[in-house]
């Protein structure tokens, strides 16, 4: 099969495509036949960083070949003796083995059955392959650790991006008064996805605008905006943060203020994925693509994240 294997740490370059065998599977994993996968922030982080890497992917030392990638979209062509969910020809989607080793960057993928739902059928594949770990990360943000209720006041920072876009629709959804921070031109896509308020944060400061937050998922690596955004909840508020980890002394700063604070990693659940699905299904959570690439052009893909100005997802169709 064709695989895109990670050489060392690196830039693009290191991405070098190749044939290696179809992987085999346990009792408990499905093959995966992928039709499209997606790209986040960490698969960059990790190709260009060789700690991170070996962290991330929780390699063995020697452990060959490294295939990175995650978010996969395909079909079902063989099944594990101990899979009960899924059979062959099943279109499923998910966030494989995170952390650790997904090896998504291929045409085909072990995944446990427990990190995997269907795929809604009136979605394509890549708008699937999209909702895995950046909706993932907005899900157990806003649902599993904020437990965000309706009418509760929630910011979210970079709401254009892959988690921000579902963050924001997801906060809606549950009936949240949403606040969407972005750079300008993302202004009316931001309000598209359903914020009732848009902050540009490149001419405002939020937290002399609201001051009040019941929530807020911060996805800015950056100890002084997270100072900020505590400044920008109210007493016993909740603050997610997707990069920044919180200092000894940020820890006593949160007690002060009776603020529950979470640094998040996120984690493959199928069951999460279904609620995921359910939600595509109806339209109630739709993912925007704003680049699709082929699998020769994943190096290409990843260069556009390294803009850090994506809008929505970027995925790779096989
Ligand atoms: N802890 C976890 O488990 C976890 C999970 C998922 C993601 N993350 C992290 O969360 C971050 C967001 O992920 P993502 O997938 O949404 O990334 P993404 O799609 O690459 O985000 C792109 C967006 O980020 C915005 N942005 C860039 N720099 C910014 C800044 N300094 N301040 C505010 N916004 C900025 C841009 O908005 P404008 O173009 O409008 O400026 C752009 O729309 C990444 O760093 C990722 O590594 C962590």
């Amino acid at each position: 099969m064709k695989a895109m294997v990670l050489q060392q740490a690196g830039g693009v370059e290191n991405l070098i495509k190749t044939d290696i065998p179809v992987p085999g599977v346990s009792a408990q994993e499905v093959l995966v036949k992928v039709n499209s996968i997606s790209i986040n922030p960490v698969d960059v982080f990790v190709r260009a960083n060789e700690n991170a890497l070996r962290y991330v992917l929780q390699l063995e030392a020697d452990e060959q070949p490294v295939i990175l990638g995650w978010d996969i979209s395909g079909v079902v062509v063989q099944a594990g003796s101990a899979v009960r969910k899924f059979r062959t020809g099943d279109e499923v989607f998910g966030m494989v083995n995170f952390m650790g080793h997904g090896r998504a960057y291929a045409g085909y993928v072990a995944a446990p059955e427990s990190h995997l739902a269907l795929k809604p059928q009136n979605i394509p594949h890549q708008e699937a392959a999209a909702a895995t770990l950046a909706a993932l990360t907005a899900y157990q943000s806003l649902i599993t650790y904020a437990n965000v209720k309706p009418g509760e006041k929630v910011i979210i920072h970079a709401a254009a991006g892959g988690v921000g876009h579902y963050a924001v629709q997801i906060a809606k959804h549950l009936g949240a008064h949403v606040i969407g921070l972005a750079s300008g031109e993302n202004k009316h896509f931001v309000l598209g996805l359903g914020a009732d308020e848009f902050i540009d944060y490149k001419t405002q400061v939020f937290e002399e605008l609201v001051k009040d937050a019941d929530v807020i998922v911060d996805s800015v690596n950056d100890p002084a905006h997270i100072e900020r955004s505590l400044n920008a909840l109210r007493p016993g508020g909740r603050l997610i943060s997707l990069l920044t980890f919180f200092s000894d002394e940020f820890n006593l700063k949160l007690k002060e203020k009776n603020v529950s604070g979470h640094r998040l990693v996120v984690s493959s659940d199928g069951d999460q994925m279904a609620e995921i699905a359910a939600w595509l299904e109806k339209g109630v959570l739709i993912s925007h693509v704003s680049g699709a690439f082929s699998f020769d052009e994943l190096p290409e893909a990843h260069l556009r994240i390294e803009t850090r100005k994506t809008r929505g997802k970027i995925v790779v169709n096989l």
